[in-house]
This record gives C-alpha cells, sequence and structure tokens, in this order.
C-alpha cells in the first residue's frame, strides 16, 4: 500500500492544491493532506479552520484524510508510515525551495522520497496569499478557490 502525505499550510486551501491533491489521489493507496504550522508566516485561518475548508474542497476523494500535525514534517511521514512526500512546484523559485527542503527532510529521514508535482496551466500562479490579498479588496475569487469556500474566505477577511 503506497501511503503519500501533501503537507502545507492551506490558509485557505486553492485550486492549485486541490489539483494536486486530485491528481495524487490517483497515484497514492492513501493521501494524508497534513496541515502544518509554518513558523515564517502568521495564519490568517486557525488550524480547525483549515482543515474544515479542506474537508469541505475535498469530500469527494475516498482515498484522503485531512489531519494537522505540529513539528517536523519527517516526523508525522514516519508516524503514519508514509513512503512518499508529495510536494507541488509552480515554478523555478518554488524548485530552489523545495529541493533545499527535500535535501534536509531526507538527512533527518530516508525512510521516504519526495515526489515533485507540476502545477496544471491555469493554477500555476496561485497562492494562499494572493486569494487573501484579492479577497480584502472583494474581489473575484472564481478561478481560486471553489465556490462552497468563498464565503468562508470574505467573511473571515471582512472581520
Ligand atoms: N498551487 C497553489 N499554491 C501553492 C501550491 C500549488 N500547487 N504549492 C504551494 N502553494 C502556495 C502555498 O499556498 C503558499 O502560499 P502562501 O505563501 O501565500 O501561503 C506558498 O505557495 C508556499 O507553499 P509551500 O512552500 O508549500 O509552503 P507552505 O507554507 O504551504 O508549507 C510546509 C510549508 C508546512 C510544508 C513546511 O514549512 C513544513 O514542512 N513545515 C513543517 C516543519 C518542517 O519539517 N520544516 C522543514 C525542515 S527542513
Amino acid at each position: 500500500m503506497r501511503i503519500a502525505v501533501y503537507p502545507g499550510s492551506f490558509d485557505p486551501v486553492t485550486k492549485g492544491h486541490i489539483d494536486i491533491i486530485e491528481r495524487s489521489a490517483k497515484i497514492a493507496d492513501k493521501l494524508y493532506v497534513a496541515v502544518f504550522i509554518n513558523n515564517e508566516k502568521k495564519p490568517l485561518f486557525t488550524m480547525e479552520e483549515r482543515k474544515q475548508l479542506l474537508r469541505r474542497v475535498l469530500g469527494h476523494l475516498d482515498n484522503v484524510e485531512i489531519v494537522a500535525f505540529e513539528g517536523l514534517l519527517v516526523n508525522f511521514v514516519k508516524q503514519v508510515n508514509a513512503d512518499v512526500i508529495i510536494k507541488g512546484l509552480r515554478d523555478s523559485k518554488d524548485f530552489e525551495y523545495e529541493f533545499q527542503m527535500a535535501h534536509a527532510n531526507r538527512i533527518m529521514y530516508d525512510g521516504a522520497e519526495t515526489l515533485f508535482m507540476p502545477s496544471s496551466p491555469g493554477v500555476q500562479y496561485l497562492s494562499s496569499s494572493i486569494v487573501r490579498e484579492i479577497a480584502r479588496y472583494n474581489g473575484n475569487l472564481d478561478g481560486l478557490v471553489p465556490e462552497c469556500i468563498q464565503k468562508d474566505i470574505y467573511d473571515k477577511i471582512g472581520g
């Protein structure tokens, strides 16, 4: 059984993440979408809220489980006995950063491989901060996040 982990901060989940998750769910028997704290960032949504939004947009994927984890990614990977860490790559900047992370993770734990999946055209320039910025000015989120979570984002940003 191939177990994969797709980690991120998902603050909030975007169509770019969903693209990677749907494609990864086809090649893994079980996929953990793991919500992490990125210490470099101050989140808009709480951990629980991020999990709820993910649950709503990923309900159609039977082999996907959404979990929250604090600490190192490799500790989670070991805990669930995962074979693969999936990382989405949008451009060469992602590659530079992700290559370094993959290397560090491998030094800490070599029981899982990092696999890079290129983003699909159309969602390549998306990020959670772009979504938050557009929502702040009440812009149209249709191309960026599924309709079923748009109100949550506007409400949260509007206070
Ligand atoms: N489509 C759309 N957006 C994407 C994307 C995709 N395929 N892939 C990434 N992004 C966005 C993210 O939403 C994020 O946007 P933001 O900066 O506006 O929030 C940005 O691109 C960066 O993504 P990523 O590099 O995946 O960062 P992240 O904050 O989402 O996740 C962790 C980083 C949580 C995976 C990483 O910090 C981690 O592993 N933390 C645990 C501690 C640890 O083990 N550290 C590593 C030690 S070497």
